[in-house]
């Protein structure tokens, strides 16, 4: 950014941290648990679970990681496919390659902006052995078609949920559909606690291999004694004191972002910018609140005339598939490219108050209207 721009005054995201959070760390610091054994951890894993209705659950390092672990427990390596948006964060194409699979990109629906399973079904061959599902911004993925695909095609399910702590389809929250499911509690999500993450099985013996390889792949039946490479991917107590904290209040920031979104919506329902709704059928937890311009060109001007303000803003993720180690000449993305082109998040942080996003619609609108 150049150094004549004004400092940030309403910045995309900042956490919020006024509960339990401080005394909870401090017990940490007195009681000297603050690497990855401690009360916090076993609290804040029943917490999660409990909360998303979940039964085998372990808490890592943060989200990135949770999707290598997802994919290593479900046996996934070399030669596999796994089908991935082309629209998502960078980390769960890269998580791919970690285990050294291929990505194969899906384009988005243009309205729900997440994997397309029509797309997906044209992608599938003989060597597709997942879909990885990507709940982007807070809306949920269409998982029946997505399901169904993977039941027919023999596939494995993982959702990545980074971005949907409170997304629910009905009455279920995402990520206790799949095979596996990951998220993520990096500071600027719903929950977090700093750098952090989850992973959810639906099978024990998948969990138990996720626990192992988390924890420097220890055998069990002796001390120092590993039979697989293992990781380090552990959580420490002091981000689970902070995660538990924040599940305390977990309906509540929900709710926050929720009523927020709307109040975005209607402070600028006079503009022709287009909002990424909730899909009926589904808790949209609005991550982020995002919207779509009538073309570039317009994107960017109301990017620079709000940052002009000390309001920030961020892009739409370029599509996975454009990106330096990932373009390999896949087309047939036009979706994702119009998305990534038009979209930006506002901001979305739940603590925002009703004079801000007032502030921000003005700043829209004199944008629009100079
Ligand atoms: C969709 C998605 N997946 C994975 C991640 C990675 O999570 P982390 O930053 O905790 O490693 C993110 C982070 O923002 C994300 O948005």
């Amino acid at each position: 950014m150049s150094p004549a721009l004004p400092a940030i005054r309403i910045p995309v995201y900042r956490p919020e941290l006024g509960g339990n959070e401080m005394a909870y760390v401090q017990q940490c610091l007195e009681s000297t648990w603050i690497s990855s054994k401690g009360e916090f951890i076993e609290r804040f894993q029943s917490d999660f679970a409990r909360f998303i209705g979940a039964e085998h659950v372990v808490a890592v390092t943060n989200g990135t990681v949770a999707l290598h672990l997802a994919l290593l427990g479900l046996g996934l390596g070399p030669g596999d496919e796994v089908i991935v948006p082309s629209l998502t964060y960078v980390a769960a194409v890269n998580a791919i390659r970690y285990v050294g699979a291929t990505p194969v990109f899906a384009d988005a629906d243009a309205q729900t902006w997440q994997i397309d399973p029509k797309r997906v079904a044209k992608l599938i061959t003989p060597r597709t052995r997942a879909v990885l599902a990507v709940h982007t911004y807070g809306q949920a993925c269409d998982l029946a078609a997505l399901g169904a695909l993977c039941q027919k095609h023999d596939l494995r399910l993982i959702e990545d949920c980074a971005e949907a702590f409170g997304t629910r389809i009905g009455e279920r929250h995402v990520g206790t559909f799949g095979d596996v499911a990951t998220f993520s509690f990096f500071g600027n999500k719903t929950v977090t606690t700093g750098e952090g993450g989850m992973v959810v099985s639906r099978d024990a013996k998948v969990h138990a291999l996720i626990c192992k390889l988390r924890g420097q792949g220890l055998a069990g039946e002796k001390e120092y004694w590993h039979d697989v490479v293992g990781y380090n991917y552990r959580l420490t107590n002091i981000c689970a004191a902070i995660g538990v904290a924040q599940m305390e209040r977990a309906d509540e920031l929900i709710y926050r972002k929720r009523a927020l979104a709307t109040e975005m919506r209607a402070a600028m329902a006079d503009l022709p910018l287009v909002f990424h709704l909730e899909q009926p059928g589904t808790t949209h937890s609005f991550w982020m609140i995002s919207a779509l311009a009538r073309s570039e060109a317009e994107r960017d001007g109301l990017r620079r005339a709000l940052r002009l303000e000390g309001i920030e803003t961020r892009p739409v993720f370029h599509p996975a598939h454009t990106l330096p180690m990932y373009a390999a000449g896949q087309t047939g993305l036009d979706v994702s490219v119009d998305l990534a082109a038009r979209g930006l998040n506002l901001p979305s942080w739940p603590g925002l108050s009703a004079e801000q996003v007032a502030e921000i619609a003005e700043a829209c609108r004199r944008c629009y209207h100079r």
